[in-house]
């Protein structure tokens, strides 16, 4: 895991918002895994700034994104496919089709599901899965005992995922407790992860993910198990890391040697 702390929410979109731009940059036709919820939103508002600059294009690139709430159709306003549109697809220049979110009114959900994993094999795997991180440990909706090889499936959200994002629904509004998500297992399969986290709520969960142990219970730890897994935080997120300081050493050292390589 390569560990980035930096010192606000801002400066951790910067740098996934640069990390998005220079795999498009590398590979126009990049294979992009994609979240909903807050902590993408200020990355979202980078891509898109830049889009329009011209200075990044994802004409060729195609999408799929973590997760959706089984039961919601594609239109409605707290779907996932509804975020997505609002937030990041109305305002790029991405080819509609290859825009791909979990069918959450899929009249055979467990069908839906193996296809989806179907056309992420099809669209060659995803080279760069961006995740947030729920206060439980999640990923995707892949809630505490999630199996850590689980493909994309039909899930169960726990109470305190609910309560998390009740703020989204109108009081009386009915609520989804059901939703299809990447497994981890199909995360785990992303060439590249970059998970994002901020603020003091995810602190717990960052320790319980970086220097906790591999363990069912908080489902980020698998990417302990990745390649490539970037975990990116402002110092909120970062606060209860017993071992910040050495992180920072390593991150210091990895800049160095880029630096020095890129000067040869
Ligand atoms: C969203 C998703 C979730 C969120 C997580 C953090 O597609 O899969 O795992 O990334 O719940 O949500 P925020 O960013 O709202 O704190």
């Amino acid at each position: 895991m390569q560990i980035v702390i930096l010192p606000t929410a801002d400066d951790v979109a910067a740098y996934g918002a640069q990390l998005f731009i220079r795999q498009l940059t590398d590979k126009p036709q990049s294979v992009l895994g994609l979240a909903t919820g807050s902590t993408p939103l200020a990355l979202y508002r980078l891509l898109i700034r830049a889009c329009q600059q011209q200075e990044v294009s994802f004409a060729n690139a195609k999408t799929f994104n973590l997760d959706e709430y089984l039961g919601l159709p594609a239109d409605h306003p707290q779907s996932y496919r509804y975020f997505m549109q609002q937030h990041l697809f109305n305002a790029i220049d991405i080819v509609p089709a290859n825009t791909a979110v979990p069918d959450g009114s899929a009249t055979d959900p467990v069908a839906a599901c193996q296809r989806y994993e179907q056309q992420i094999a099809d669209a060659g795997g995803i080279d760069l899965q961006l995740l947030g991180l729920g206060r439980n440990g999640h990923i995707g909706f892949n809630e505490p005992s999630s199996g850590l090889r689980s493909r994309t499936r039909i899930k169960t959200l726990t109470p305190a995922t609910i309560a998390d994002n009740a703020r989204f629904f109108a009081p009386g509004e009915y609520q989804p407790h059901l939703s299809i998500t990447m497994g981890i297992g199909t995360i785990l399969d992303a060439r590249k992860v970059l998970l994002l986290a901020t603020g003091a709520n995810k602190a717990a969960a960052v320790k319980a993910m970086i220097e906790g142990p591999l363990t069912a219970a908080c489902p980020a730890s698998a990417l302990q198990l990745h390649e490539q897994a970037i975990v990116v935080l402002d110092e909120a997120a970062a606060a209860d890391l017993s071992d910040i300081e050495f992180y920072r050493h390593i991150e210091r050292e990895n800049q160095a040697l880029l630096k020095r390589l890129a000067s040869q």
